[in-house]
């Protein structure tokens, strides 16, 4: 299935446009006690992005049988979540970017210290949110606990720190590896198990949703790296030739880009098959996987 069908990209756009409706609404309530802070949580909340991680969730739902719109406030956390973790990737301490999503970043706009902050209270609310999805309690609890896992120490957390860790030093393929299962490939798991949850699926929906997205992530960690030394900076929306700035060891380091791309080929074609079986219908989440490998933004 080529990565250019019509149908699957309407899909795609529905799913978008769900999620970018709901987003737009956060944030605007009565009461909130610094509207500066929170203009900064909408101001990279809502400044586009592929939004394949809440895509990820309203398709492993539908792929399970699921109701979409009751998966619809835990897809929009994942979104939150990531968002505060591309806020605070940016920053100076850490790969001190001034470019996201087409836009200065948000602490280029609104200071290390709000930015700081507009992180923080964007990964609260994302629990906030999923906490309070239409489902049952035995759902919300396993979907929260996905997130803080996907959030935490064996997920963004460890694998950013990892990442930091290795700037300067010429990493080998395990380390490498092991960076991107945790800081990327954590949050896409999560999103795809989240997903099942939400529609209350099988061990073997569970099972297979794990594989795909595991492989999912490492391609998709494994093109943007590809995409910081070939993309074009205003098609990205971010800065490029970042890694190489940093000295930060990446699959390109260690194959070139067009060991990566056969790389990503092949994790894309893992992620494919581990789909095999599980669902009913996951042609969406199959060419899902194939247009990703091929993205270049
Ligand atoms: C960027 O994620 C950070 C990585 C894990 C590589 P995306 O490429 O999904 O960024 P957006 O959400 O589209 O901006
Ligand atoms: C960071 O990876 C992934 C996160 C957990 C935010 P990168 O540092 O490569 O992400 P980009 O390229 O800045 O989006
Ligand atoms: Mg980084
Ligand atoms: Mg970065
Ligand atoms: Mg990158």
């Amino acid at each position: 299935m080529t990565s250019n069908n019509p149908e699957m990209l309407r899909e795609y756009e529905r799913c978008r446009e769900i999620v970018d409706r709901s987003l737009e609404k956060c944030f605007t309530s009565a009461g909130i006690p610094h509207r500066g802070l929170a203009e900064a949580m909408r101001y990279s909340l809502l400044a586009g992005g592929k939004r394949i991680r809440p895509v990820l969730v309203l398709q492993f739902c539908r792929a399970c049988g699921g109701d979409e719109e009751k998966a619809l406030p835990a897809a929009c956390a994942v979104e939150m979540l990531h968002t505060y973790s591309l806020i605070h990737d940016d920053l100076p301490c850490m790969d001190d970017d001034d470019l996201r999503r087409g836009r200065p970043s948000n602490h280029i706009v609104f200071g290390e210290c709000t930015a700081t902050l507009a992180g923080d209270a964007l990964q609260a609310e994302a629990f906030s949110l999923i906490l309070n999805s239409p489902l049952p309690a035995d759902r919300v609890v396993r979907m929260a606990a996905y997130l803080a896992e996907a959030g935490g120490l064996y997920g963004i957390c460890g694998g950013q720190a990892l990442d930091i860790d290795g700037e300067g030093r010429c990493l080998e393929e395990n380390e490498i590896t092991e960076i991107h299962r945790y800081k990327t490939a954590s949050l896409l798991k999560a999103c795809a198990l989240i997903g099942v949850s939400a529609a209350g699926g099988t061990e073997s929906q569970i099972k297979g949703a794990s594989r795909y997205a595991e492989a999912l992530g490492l391609a998709f960690q494994i093109r943007d790296d590809v995409l910081d030394c070939t993309a074009d900076e205003k098609q990205l929306g971010k800065t490029v030739g970042s890694d190489a700035g940093r000295e930060k060891s990446t699959f390109v380091s260690l194959y070139g880009v067009e060991g990566c791309r056969e790389l990503v080929r092949c994790k894309t074609a893992e992620a494919q098959e581990a789909l095999t079986g599980c669902f009913d219908d996951c042609g969406f989440l199959a060419w899902l996987a194939g247009y990703l490998a091929e993205r270049t933004a």
